[in-house]
């Protein structure tokens, strides 16, 4: 039996934690791994959430939140930290997903000490450096080094084609968002009560639609998040819809959205949602109006429209596919676009279509397989 290779997953957010955790359960059924996880805790409540619902515990929890904190002391933390759990785990490979501090910071670290870096969700980009920002700039780094780029799609291996990766390094494995999905929707269906905590809400709004929301893009930060609000404001005077919007824990998000929203009878302002719960307001959604990376990929696979206030994505394929639309953060265009997703049968039902641009549920084992090369 030869000897199990030690893999270190590396992650901070929620994001990471939802689109890694079926990475670490398949690794910690397979013998040819033996698989360590290190959090960096960039976030705090919304990580927890994640580790709690898919039964993880993490071996090192560097608890690194701060409120607001700023880039440059969290990147430096980041580093720092990491570094010193891989002098002390020496592992073989480092795994990290995506495109945030914590996975610039550990892919970094990683490379100072010359260990093989595999980058989970390789290859997107938007472009444009300043949007996402910081996270088109972070993803560039990791895919100048990896050892293994895990793309989700055949529009991100090419991305990093044509930045001259080595082809040899590059494998289309589906995204594990769609492994995650796949989780949660089993799990809600052997256990419904994980998800009945929005029974209230629902009642609430019977008869109306629901519109899904998420916000918080750090260059949607000021005008932009001010934009999104007023037109949240204006979208939820409709008697027939209704908006939900478990709000992000930054600062920079709940201070505008709840002195523009709250109060109002067609919005529900929540908290964060657990996954499965999350899971809940896409399958009772009509629309999805949203900045997020994840929520662009989920909702294409339920066939639930999906309008991204951003002006460009890195995830093309959901646009392409026409379940997903690019509608930036000018007021009066997310007005118009909601409306007429609500009023124009024809515009809404060619929007509403599943399909998997993203992959088909096993990306975590393409992923386990690579890594025991
Ligand atoms: C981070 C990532 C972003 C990702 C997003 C997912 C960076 C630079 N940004 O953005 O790429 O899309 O997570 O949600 O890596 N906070 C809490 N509790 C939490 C989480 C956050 O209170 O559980 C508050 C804290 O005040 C924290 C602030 O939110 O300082 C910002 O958190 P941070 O991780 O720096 O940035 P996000 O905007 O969450
Ligand atoms: N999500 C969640 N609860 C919420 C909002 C989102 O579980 O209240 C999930 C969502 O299903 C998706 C992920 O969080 O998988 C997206 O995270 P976020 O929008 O914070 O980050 P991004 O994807 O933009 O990096």
């Amino acid at each position: 039996m030869p000897v199990p290779k030690r893999v270190l997953t590396v992650f901070g957010t929620r994001p990471e934690a939802i689109k890694l955790f079926p990475v670490l359960h398949a690794l910690e059924q397979d013998d040819r791994f033996d698989s360590r996880v290190c959090v960096s805790a960039q976030h705090r409540a919304m990580l927890d959430s994640v580790l709690e619902i898919a039964g993880l515990s993490p071996h090192y929890d560097l608890d690194l939140m701060k409120p607001n904190q700023s880039l440059d002391a969290l990147t430096a933390a980041a580093l720092t930290g990491l570094g010193a759990v891989m002098d002390e785990e020496k592992p073989d490979w480092v795994v990290v997903q995506g495109d945030t501090t914590t996975v610039m910071a550990g892919a970094i670290a990683a490379y100072y000490r010359q260990i093989p870096v595999c980058h989970v969700e390789a290859g997107l980009r938007s472009g444009d450096i300043y949007r996402p920002w910081p996270e088109e700039v972070n993803r560039k780094i990791v895919g100048s080094f990896a050892t293994l780029h895990c793309a989700p799609t055949e529009t991100a291996a090419k991305a990093l084609r044509s930045e001259n990766v080595d082809p040899k390094t590059v494998h289309v494995t589906g995204n594990t968002v769609i492994d995650a999905l796949h989780w949660v929707t089993k799990e809600v269906a052997a256990k419904p009560e994980l998800a009945s905590g929005l029974a209230d809400i629902e009642a609430r709004f019977a008869g109306k639609h629901i519109v899904g929301m998420t916000s918080h893009r750090r260059e949607n930060f000021g005008e932009g998040m001010e934009a999104i609000a007023s037109a949240v404001r204006e979208i939820a005077s409709r008697e027939d819809i209704a908006v939900i919007f478990p709000v992000h824990l930054n600062p920079n998000v709940r201070s505008v959205m709840n002195e523009a929203l709250a109060g109002l009878d067609n919005v529900a302002l929540i908290e964060p949602l657990d996954y499965p719960h999350f899971a809940r307001l896409l399958d009772i959604a009509h629309i999805m109006l949203t900045d997020s990376g994840g929520v662009q990929e989920e909702a294409p696979a339920l066939g639930k429209p999906v309008l991204v206030m951003r002006e460009t994505t890195e995830r093309p394929e959901g646009v392409e596919a026409g379940t997903a639309k690019l509608v930036g953060t000018d007021a009066d265009t997310i007005i118009a676009e909601v409306g007429k997703l609500l009023d124009d049968t024809d515009a809404y039902e060619a929007m509403a279509r599943a399909h998997n641009p993203f992959g088909d549920g096993h990306a975590s084992q393409r992923i386990c397989d690579l890594l025991a090369g």
